[in-house]
């Protein structure tokens, strides 16, 4: 019995979101540089891709770039820029014919103009298809995102728009990148590293966290079965006590 025949149909979670990390310590581990590591957790993304489609996952997030990744040498910036460039162009045929709809969150306007024009044409493009949303989280930060959000708000009750009661918990839903994006369920971060690294801080709140020492390279389909697993083994109480869960208490 595989473990993907092991899932649950029917609580299979609605949005998973990865933080694919390790690809650097993966290629150092094999005296390779780390941008082999990323050129080959590529194929990871297909793994997962491929995973969440056999299980019906409708929203997968990936944390491709944040904000902060800028930091980084430049060489290496380059060559993620580059990569994922080429990635895009190279898959997008397949990926639409496979009924993907893609999706970018974070301020893509701040990539290399050939990056975004690329993301908003691939974007366009699958616009109408109705698998499996893919979300690409790009020049990615959950602070700049709030903050941005934040000042929307504030100008818009500036010009008198909104009222303070106005102001809710949905609102903030609708300014963030992810508008429109079911929160996710469940977070995967690889590696074995325990942080969010400023990824979906507000969408999170009540995210099931798994960690995984595996590196993203080395990350196949079993590996997000697994993950799924392990949160279908989970009780999800949400401020609630055990003993109210699935009765109106
Ligand atoms: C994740 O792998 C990919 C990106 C952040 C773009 P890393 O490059 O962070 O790999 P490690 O953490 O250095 O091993
Ligand atoms: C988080 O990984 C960002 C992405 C996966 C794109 P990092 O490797 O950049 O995170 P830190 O620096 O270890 O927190
Ligand atoms: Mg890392």
């Amino acid at each position: 019995m595989t473990l993907a025949a092991n899932i649950n149909r029917e609580t299979v979670p609605k949005h998973i979101a990865i933080i694919m990390d390790g690809n650097g310590r993966w290629a150092q581990s094999q005296g390779q540089e780390r941008l082999i590591g990323h050129h080959t957790g590529v194929e990871s993304v297909r793994e997962a891709l491929k995973a969440a489609q056999e299980v019906g996952v409708k929203f997968l997030t990936l944390y491709a770039f944040s904000m902060e990744n800028w930091n980084r040498p430049k060489k290496e910036v380059e060559g993620l820029m580059d990569l994922l460039v080429r990635t895009i162009a190279g898959e997008v045929d397949e990926l639409d014919a496979s009924n993907v709809r893609i999706h970018t969150i974070g301020d893509i306007d701040g990539l290399p103009n050939n990056c975004s024009d690329e993301m908003a044409a691939a974007c366009e493009r699958t616009r109408n298809n109705s698998g499996v949303n893919l979300v690409l989280a790009l020049n990615y930060s959950a602070k700049w995102e709030i903050l941005k959000g934040v000042k929307s708000i504030a100008s818009e009750y500036a010009k008198g728009n909104i009222n303070l009661d106005d102001i809710t918990s949905e609102k903030i839903d609708q300014v963030l990148s992810t508008s429109g994006i079911p929160d996710p369920e469940l977070i995967i971060r690889t590696s074995g590293e325990h942080r969010l690294s400023n990824f979906l801080l507000w969408q999170a709140a009540y995210a099931e966290l798994h960690f995984t020492e595996v590196l993203w390279p080395d990350f196949k389909q079993d590996d997000f079965f697994r993950a799924i697993l392990d949160y279908q083994s989970r009780e999800r109480r949400f401020g609630k006590v055990s003993e109210q869960l699935g009765k109106d208490v």
